[in-house]
Order: structure tokens, then sequence, then C-alpha cells
């Protein structure tokens, strides 16, 4: 016998950034909302995704730093790794966090249940008890139920067939993150966001990397002049990067284990990183008869509004076939809030999301490719301005990369309408901001030229970008 709780405004099932983004904004509209988390608050993106991940790119930072101090006039010696601090350190930003979001909830009086959520029909949550709580005497299965059901599961890591994760010698985002120390040699399979910005991390603290990517280049989804700078970069600090390969299995041995890869050399490795993507979380979610569909991959099928087949059920976050990005789970949380609101919300515009990826040297970017755009049938004009002739980017030391724009040709051959905005070098991710605002803004290339940057700054190379492209320069 499952005795029903309550009833809420919305349930929310899951309690990642897409999840918790609902419950905040939803709260804060003055909805009753509860939420369903199987594990941790703040999901894969604060407990072992986005925030840990940065975190340990900002300690090699850190490192390198210190280690290029003596060209500032700062003597400060070879640094040392002292892994368990960082690690601390690293669980410390996490737990602060995640302590955060608690608080937060708890501020807006949304009521957070801890269990396993499945949807049955009829909006009804059974909420059952994992983990340590299992089996145990005081605990059993609620049901809560709601007017709308939120449905924000997120993803898993996902491995391919002959790399059995043991934690040890193969490892996905999750393991890596948690290391006990850092390795001497490591495999990365697969060249995308977490493959990139792990290769960056282990190699700028001493690791010798290789990068096994199946497509033709690294970075899926980044425009080809962005891929190229980091490709040359990782390739001038030793990091080996084999494109187009297929790799076969792995043979384990004396301190660690050889990857075998179709028709090239094998590479002997103490770790293997297995970074090929990630699943929708959506196994044993839904019971019989919710009307909820999912597709061949396991995501949860919606419409522009993230709603589901049935009535008054959304799915967001990574467990829907949109861009797999916490701000965009932020963002499909409250369109769906808005929705359920009858707000009449816009549609998120996927293609001019904003991207930031934190690798050295760093990707930011939203909207159209120059390759896309063209194949899209644009007729576009583009510009490029690389940090070398920066003052600022001169000044901190960090000259690597570039800023390129692309806009559609007006029919007098002008550069018009801004498409797309790609930069990579220095703290580009703090940078792509006013890029982002053109591209969603439909800005002009003329509108945009108008407004000043202030000087000595990084973000002074948009400026120029911009200005290139009205026919006229400065720098
Ligand atoms: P999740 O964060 O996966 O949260 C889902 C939550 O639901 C989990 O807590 C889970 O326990 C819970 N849950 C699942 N099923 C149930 C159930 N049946 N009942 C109860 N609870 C359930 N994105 C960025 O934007 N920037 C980055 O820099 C970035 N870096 C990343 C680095 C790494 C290493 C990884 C792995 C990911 C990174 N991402 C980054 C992606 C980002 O973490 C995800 O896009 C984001 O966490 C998705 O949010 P979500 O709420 O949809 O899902
Ligand atoms: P991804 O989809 O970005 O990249 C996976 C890569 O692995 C692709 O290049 C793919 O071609 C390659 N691949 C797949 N199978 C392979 C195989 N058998 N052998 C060799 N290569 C193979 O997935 P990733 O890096 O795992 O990240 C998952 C998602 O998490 C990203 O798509 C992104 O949405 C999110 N993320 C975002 C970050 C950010 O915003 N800074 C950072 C990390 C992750």
């Amino acid at each position: 016998m499952v005795p029903t709780a309550e009833h809420y405004d919305v349930v929310v099932i899951g309690g990642g950034p897409g999840g918790y983004a609902s419950a905040l904004y939803g709260a804060s509209a003055g909805l009753n909302i509860a939420l369903v988390e199987k594990r941790w608050v703040g999901g894969t993106c604060l407990n072992v995704g986005c925030v840990p991940a940065k975190e340990l790119l900002e300690t090699a930072h850190v490192y390198r730093t210190v280690a290029g101090a003596a060209e500032f006039g700062i003597n400060a010696g070879e640094p040392q790794i002292d892994w368990a601090v960082t690690q601390q350190r690293k669980q410390a930003v996490v737990d602060e966090l995640v302590g955060g979001v608690k608080q937060l909830l708890k501020g807006r009086k949304v009521t957070v249940y801890d269990g396993w959520g499945r949807l049955g029909p009829d909006h009804k949550v059974t909420v059952s008890p994992v983990g340590e709580a299992e089996g145990g005497e005081d605990r059993q299965d609620i049901e809560i139920t709601g007017d709308a059901v939120i449905i924000a599961a997120g993803s898993e890591t996902r491995t391919i067939p002959g790399f059995e994760v043991d934690g040890t010698i193969v490892m996905t985002s999750d393991e890596v993150l948690s290391m006990p120390e850092v390795p001497g040699t490591a495999v990365v399979i697969g060249g995308g966001a977490i493959g990139c910005e792990f290769a960056s991390m282990m190699s700028d603290l001493g690791t010798q990397v290789t990068v096994l990517e199946a497509l033709p280049k690294i970075l899926p989804g980044c425009d080809k002049d962005v891929t190229q700078v980091v490709e040359r970069s990782f390739k001038r600090r030793g990091i080996e990067v084999r494109t187009g390969v297929k790799v076969t299995g792995h043979q384990p041995g004396d301190g660690g284990t050889v990857v075998e890869v179709e028709g090239s050399d094998p590479v002997k490795t103490e770790v293997v990183v297995v970074s090929v993507g990630r699943r929708p979380n959506t196994e044993g979610l839904l019971l019989d008869g919710t009307g909820v569909t999912t597709d061949q991959r396991g995501f949860v099928e919606v419409d522009e509004r993230c709603r589901t087949g049935a009535p008054g059920v959304w799915a967001i976050g990574d467990c829907i076939d949109t861009p797999a990005l916490a701000h965009v789970g932020f963002s499909e949380g409250m369109l769906a809030i808005d929705d359920i609101l009858g707000e009449d919300p816009m549609p998120i515009e996927y293609r001019k999301v904003p991207w930031g990826i934190y690798c050295r040297p760093e990707v930011a970017f939203s909207g159209w490719t120059e390759d896309d755009a063209k194949e899209a049938g644009y007729d576009v004009v583009s510009a490029k301005h690389r940090y070398s002739a920066n003052s600022r980017a001169k000044i901190i030391g960090e000259q690597e990369g570039l800023v390129k724009v692309i806009a559609e040709r007006n029919a007098d051959g002008t550069a018009g309408v801004i498409l797309g905005v790609h930069m990579v070098g220095p703290w580009v991710t703090e940078q792509l901001g006013q890029g982002y605002l053109a591209v969603n803004w439909e800005a002009t290339v003329d509108e945009v030229a108008a407004f000043i940057q202030p000087h000595p700054t990084l973000s002074e190379l948009f400026g120029d970008t911009i200005q290139d492209m009205t026919g006229r320069r400065l720098h």
C-alpha cells in the first residue's frame, strides 16, 4: 500500500541544474513545488561536471602561472603539486555550492524528497528510497502528485565496448575528477568538450596525453579556425592528437594498459579516460501508461516548449536531445515554468546558445559556424583577429587565439546581420557575452561597431574584428 503524501503545483524529478532551476524559478513565481532527487542536489554539474572540472582546470592555471612567474621577474621556483590539497579545495568548492543551492531551495519553501522518482499515469510520482536508506524499516515508497510534472533526470557517463570502467585504469569523467594522483601518461578516447578539457588539464600538470578521436577533427560543433588553434596549441605542448581513428580494445599489463588502435600504433598508458558522450538517465523512470515517449537513444521526446506527449508533463535538460549544457538546462527549466503559468514563452533558439569550453586555450561561441552557415545557404562575410596583436594579451602573456565573426552579406556586398561569434584564447568564456548578445539580438555589424570597448582589454579584439567588417579599421 503506497500512501499519498502530498499534492503540489509542480513535481520536479531530478535536482540538477534543470531541476533545481525549475524549482527555484517556479517557487519565486509563487508555485508550490516538490523536488525529487535520488543522489545529490546539484546533479552532474555541481558534483561531477562543470564545477569540479573547472576547479581542476583552474589548478592547472595556477600551476602554469607559478611555473612561468620568472618571466615576470618573480622567482617562485619549480612548483610542486600537493594533489590531496587540490582535491580538498575542489571538494570544498563543490560542497559550498551544493550547500548554497540547498539553502535557496529551503528559503523558497521547495519540498525536497530524497529518493528515486518514477512517473506513473495521472501525474503520480512514486518516490522510493535509494542508497543506504534502501530497505530501511522506516522508509517506504510514497506517492506525490502535481498539477504539472517536470522530468529533469539528466544524463550519465557512457563507455564503449572493450573499455569496462574499473575506476583505476579505465575511467570516465566521474573518476577522473576524484583521481588520487596525477598520472604520468593518459589516453583520452573522444576529443569533445570533456576530452579536451581533461587533456589540457592533465597535460598542464605534467601528464603525457594522447587523444584518440573517431571523427576527422576534435571539438565537434566548433568553427574550423577555432579547432585549428586548439589542435596547434595541443601539439606545441606535446599532446598527441590522432583523429579519424578507431580504438578496438586494450590489454592491461604492468602499471597500466596498452590501447589498441586500428591501423595505427598501439598506445601504452597508465590510465584511459573514456569521454565519448553521455546518455540520458531515463531507464526505469517511466511507468506504464504515462503517455511520455522516449526515442531510440532514451531521450524524452518534447516539442519546442519542452512539452512531452503527456499533457501536463514537461522534460528538460540532459534527458532531452538538446545541447547538454547546464545553462541550457536552466533556460529550459524557466521555459517550462513560464509555459506551466500559461505565459506563452518564446522557444529557445538552440543554434544560438552560448558555449564555453575551458581547455587551454579556452573556446567560446554562439551562432553559426562559417561552414554550417554556408551549407544552410547564407552568403557570408567573415573576419578574424588574433590575440597576438592585443595589448592585454601581451601583458598577461597569453597571445594564442583569435576572434572570428561571421555575418550575412548584404546585397551591396557589405557585412550585415551577425550570424556567429567564435572565440579561442585567454578567458574567452568570460568575453563571449557581447558576441552572444549580438547574435541573439540579430544585431548588424554597423550597429555593434558603434560601441566603445574599454582599453586595454582582451574584449577589444571583438570590437576590432567587428570594425574590420565595416571596411575601416583601427588596429
Ligand atoms: P543532471 O545534472 O545530470 O542532474 C540530474 C539529476 O537528476 C541528478 O542529480 C540525478 O541524481 C537525478 N535523477 C535522475 N533520475 C532521477 C530519478 N528517477 N529520481 C530522482 N532523481 C533522479 N555544462 C556546462 O554548461 N558547462 C560546463 O562547463 C560543463 N562541464 C561539464 C564537465 C563534465 C565533466 C561533465 C560530465 C558535464 C559538464 N557539463 C557542462 C554538462 C552539465 O553538467 C549538464 O549539462 C547538466 O548537469 C545537465 O543538467 P540536468 O539537470 O539536465 O541533469
Ligand atoms: P561530446 O559529444 O562533446 O564528445 C564526444 C567525442 O567523442 C566526439 O568528438 C566523438 O566523435 C568522440 N567519440 C565517440 N565515440 C568514439 C570512439 N569510439 N572513439 C573515439 N572517439 C569517439 O561528449 P563529451 O566530451 O563526453 O561531453 C558530453 C557533453 O557534456 C558535451 O557534449 C557537452 O554538452 C557537455 N560538456 C560541456 C562542457 C562545457 O560546456 N565546457 C564541458 C564538458 C562537457
